[in-house]
């Protein structure tokens, strides 16, 4: 029986984890795989080393005003969209390694039959507010024109590219009323206001208890996380319109509501729900409604406001689901010092970077671990990359495990060796060893991906530092059994390496296991001195990375300064 684990705060029993479900509507890049992806996988695969019951959702969320423009604007229909784009985004998941136990999609049937009882039921128990308000129609294309359907010019800083929902040049979250000169997107012509009717979730009847659960009781989430939902309470919250007048969505599940559906930020949250049930119908519901159920959500900076306050209020309205123990948050990563940006192909395309560096998903996803904006904005750059490969992956990591199979091989044929008597020296390097378990899990229980992710690859320095110093290809030549032990030594610290990389490099820690021989590794054996037992076969060395050459960097570095002069003259 596995005992219960705990965190500061509670007693769990479970753990469900979420990534935010990327939009289906064009590829993914490296900024969604280091502010969500990685991190969520990271904690789903170290729950899972530990042995802990973990669920792990994912999915496309494929519904929302850009998917349905974009269809428009192609002459094919919503769904054709999110098709083409649900399969590109699902496979690059697969080729990093991202092991979501479900990656599913908001625009199947029984996301539809979730979506819409849970609005029913809150439609039921009189949780909205109904209210009809003016709104701008195209009178052109005879439709209402919501958030992106309108464009305008920001009242705040002039930018005439504004959309009804947001000004991407200031960040400003817009109402499109706000807008100055409004412009439909669809026809080009000026809009006109026309009553419509809309349901509002009413924020600020929740705010009394999201101020006592967020403030009070969870301090201990991350700082950007926690003062971005302060300064929103601060701000007094405001009721939320929950549907839309779009033809691409969840129907509003309501007698008189056609041509309404559900506002994509209704409907895709939910998704997380409707990938559980499609993945467990006959026991979703003890992740979802047992206070044993640690649930966590990872996101981007930009998703924080509805997954600390607007999806939470709603499952407060519903009344019978747990909320978030934590939203561990990431910021924004830069691109070579400038936003990554879809529209001005500033980015790195997952699917691109496969084609151009097979093989080499653990090396991406060490230098985005490494390197995540975990605390604050940080910058991804080939130099950058190519550096941390070079000089910590092949000559840290790779360089030790190799030299210890490679001696063994060389001196043992290719068996773990006996040790003898241990030195001093000998006992210090394993207390550092066995001291490495304790301060990853210290950091991996606090979100803190990259601080682990360091002491992981200090048990390979210390690795290193015990072969520099002890010598066995001296002590070989007079000391056969003293080069047994030092190799011994060595060989459990590769054991312990493919432990405390598999959350981080999974392919690699396989390749690991696969040279020592040793397939099945669990966390608690981390530090253990004892894993690989004398007489223990090895399997042929190998070498676990390969240095980067300038001219595959510089290539790179050509193909962004590519896209910028193309977009520069477009
Ligand atoms: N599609 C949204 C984005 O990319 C994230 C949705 S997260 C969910 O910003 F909770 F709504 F699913
Ligand atoms: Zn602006």
């Amino acid at each position: 029986m596995h005992p219960k684990f705990t965190t500061m705060s509670k007693e769990y029993k479970r753990t469900l984890i979420t990534s935010a479900l990327p939009y289906a509507n064009g590829p993914i890049h490296i900024g969604h795989l280091a502010g969500v992806y990685i991190p969520a996988d990271i904690y789903a695969r170290y729950l899972r080393l530990k042995g802990e019951e973990v669920l792990f959702i994912g999915g496309s969320d494929e519904h929302g005003v850009p998917i349905a423009l974009k269809a428009k604007n192609e002459g094919v229909t919503p769904q054709e969209i999110v098709d083409r784009y649900h399969y590109i985004i699902k496979k690059s998941f697969e080729d990093f390694g991202i092991s979501f136990d479900i990656y599913s999609r908001t625009s199947s049937e029984i996301h539809y039959k979730t979506a819409s009882g849970f609005f029913r039921k809150l439609y039921d128990k009189d949780e909205f507010i109904e209210k009809a308000s003016e709104q701008y129609y195209d009178d052109e294309a005879r439709q209402f024109l919501a958030d992106r359907y309108i464009t305008g010019t920001c009242p705040h800083c002039g930018n005439d590219r504004a959309y009804g929902d947001q000004c991407e040049a200031c960040g400003t979250a817009l109402s499109p009323l706000e807008l100055l000169h409004p412009k439909s997107a669809i026809s080009g012509s000026i809009p006109v206001l026309k009553e419509t009717k809309h349901w509002y979730l009413p924020l600020d009847k929740h705010e009394a208890w999201l101020k006592q659960w967020i403030l009070e009781d969870h301090k201990e989430w991350k700082p950007n996380v926690y003062g971005q939902c302060k300064s929103w309470l601060d701000m007094g919250l405001q009721p939320r319109a929950v549907s839309r007048d779009l033809d691409w969505g969840v129907p509003v599940p309501v007698e008189g509501a056609e041509g309404k559906v559900l506002y994509v930020w209704f409907d895709a949250p939910i998704g997380y729900i409707s990938n559980t049930i499609e993945h467990s119908p006959g026991d979703w519901q003890k992740w979802w409604k047992d206070s044993e159920t640690k649930l966590v959500h990872f996101i981007g900076k930009d998703n924080i406001v509805f997954h600390c306050i607007v999806f939470p209020a709603m499952l407060k309205a519903d009344g019978s689901y747990i909320l978030p123990d934590n939203v561990p948050a990431n910021e924004f990563l830069n691109l070579e010092g400038d936003k990554i940006s879809t529209s001005r192909n500033w980015a790195v395309w997952l699917h691109e970077y496969m084609e151009d560096f097979p093989d080499k998903q653990d090396v991406l996803r060490y230098v985005l671990t490494a390197n995540a904006p975990e605390t604050k904005d940080n910058d991804f750059t080939w130099k950058d990359f190519q550096a941390r490969n070079n000089n910590e992956l092949v000559a840290v990591l790779g360089n030790f495990v190799n030299r210890t199979l490679v001696l063994t091989q060389k001196y043992f044929d290719g068996k773990v060796p006996t040790h003898s008597e241990w030195t001093d020296y000998d006992r210090q390097t394993l207390d550092e060893f066995l001291r490495i378990k304790t301060e990853m899990e210290n950091h991996l229980d606090h979100y803190r991906f990259r601080e682990a992710l360091k002491e992981a690859m200090n048990l390979a320095r210390i690795g290193n530092k015990y072969l520099a110093d002890t010598e066995p290809w001296k002590t070989a030549k007079t000391d056969i059994e003293r080069t047994a032990t030092i190799l011994n030594v060595s060989l459990q610290i590769t054991a312990g390496l493919a432990i405390a990389f598999e959350p981080f490099l999974p392919f690699t820690s396989n390749k690991i296991k696969q040279l020592i021989n040793r397939p099945e590794l669990k966390w608690e054996q981390l530090g253990s001195i004892d894993v690989l037992e004398a007489g223990h076969p090895l399997n042929r060395p190998e070498l676990l990375f390969e240095k980067i050459e300038e001219d595959a960097i510089e290539k790179q570095v050509q193909k962004l300064l590519d896209a910028r002069k193309a977009n520069e003259s477009k």
